[in-house]
């Protein structure tokens, strides 16, 4: 189950991928399964690919991750960051580390990748309640899945927008479960906001899962909508496989693709015929763009999450 603690076979087919300009990526949740197999995939890139940033909770797997990417790329320069993405503190510490280390005149971020997600293990147990910075509480897969991405994205965004070299790719990390959030949230009428913890009750595993994933895709719009992205950056969302990792086996059992062959995240944050600036972030599955769920049709809709994400603290 553990795809850490051994390598990764990682494809040949990479070397000959088509140029991209951009040299510095992040990806969030790179300890393990998608996100370990992007960076290996960007540190089998070439030369164009010259940092990557990886994110990670554990420092004893992000050191395993860097010695898998040594072992394929002796030269590149990494950069590592170990938060807790389900602590709120941990979460504004790491947005301000990011913007602080790509802030450097030698240095800046092209590529963000929100990779990093979970699943809860068990109905059973009902969700469990995690801090906001605020002390606010909210339901972990919320803080990771939802709270987390939008607050990098949001510093990535605004910050280095600002800079001379503004993020040019920003990789919000869904899944085909965006169409099937909990049936509380399944309306086209909207979220219900008075339940977006399940304090009404409501709750599994599943439907929690599928509603983050589905305010990841209408965040994105939104933050489009807002004017938060800047007319230079290409925005996207993705549903990147169902694939063999740990995730996959908590949520469902192990019938996904192999790990190795799970490349759309890095086709998606590395080539450039995914280039899309200054347009509604599109929607990808297998690569192909996708329809999004109807509720993240309704723009209306997609501002208002974005404003009341923006509004917790
Ligand atoms: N696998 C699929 O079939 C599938 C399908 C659709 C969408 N997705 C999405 O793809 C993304 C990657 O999933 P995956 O299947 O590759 O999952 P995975 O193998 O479980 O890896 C998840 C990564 O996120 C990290 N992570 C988890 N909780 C964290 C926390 N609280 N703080 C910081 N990092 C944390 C993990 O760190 P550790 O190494 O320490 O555990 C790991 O690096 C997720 O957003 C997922 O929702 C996956």
């Amino acid at each position: 189950m553990a795809q850490s603690s051994r390598a990764v076979a990682v494809s040949d087919q990479v070397q000959h991928s088509s140029a991209s300009t951009m040299r510095s990526f992040l990806v969030t949740g790179a300890t393990d399964g998608i996100g370990l197999l992007t960076v290996l995939l960007l540190a089998r890139s070439g030369p164009t690919v010259q940092h990557i940033g990886i994110h990670g909770r554990s420092p004893e797997r992000i050191a395993n991750t860097v010695a898998q990417i040594r072992e394929v790329n002796k030269t590149v320069d990494i950069k590592t960051f170990c938060y807790d993405l389900s602590d709120g503190l941990q979460v504004v510490r790491f947005a301000e580390d990011m913007v602080q280390t790509y802030n450097a005149p030698e240095l800046s971020l092209d590529c963000l990748v929100n990779n990093a997600g979970i699943i809860e293990a068990d109905d059973a147990a009902g969700p469990t309640y995690v801090s906001l910075p605020s002390g606010k509480k909210v339901e972990r897969t919320f803080m990771v899945n939802v709270w987390a991405p939008f607050k990098l994205s949001v510093a990535a965004l605004q910050h280095f927008s600002s800079q001379n070299s503004p993020l040019k790719r920003l990789l919000v990390t869904s899944s085909t479960m965006h169409y099937s959030p909990a049936k509380c949230h399944a309306s086209v009428n909207g979220l219900d906001y008075d339940n977006l913890q399940f304090e009404k009750g409501g709750w599994n595993k599943l439907g929690s899962y599928g509603l983050s994933k589905l305010l990841e895709v209408m965040f994105t719009r939104g933050l489009f909508l807002e004017g938060i992205i800047p007319p230079t950056t290409t925005a996207l969302t993705l549903h990147p496989g169902v694939v063999n990792t740990k995730l996959l086996f908590q949520g469902w059992g192990p019938f996904g693709i192999p790990l190795k062959d799970a490349t759309d995240t890095y086709w998606l944050c590395y080539d450039q015929r995914y280039d899309n600036p200054g347009e509604m972030p599109l929607y990808y599955s297998g690569l192909r763009q996708t329809k999004v769920a109807a509720q993240a049709e309704d723009g209306d809709a997609c501002r208002k999450l974005t404003r009341y994400l923006a509004s917790m603290n």
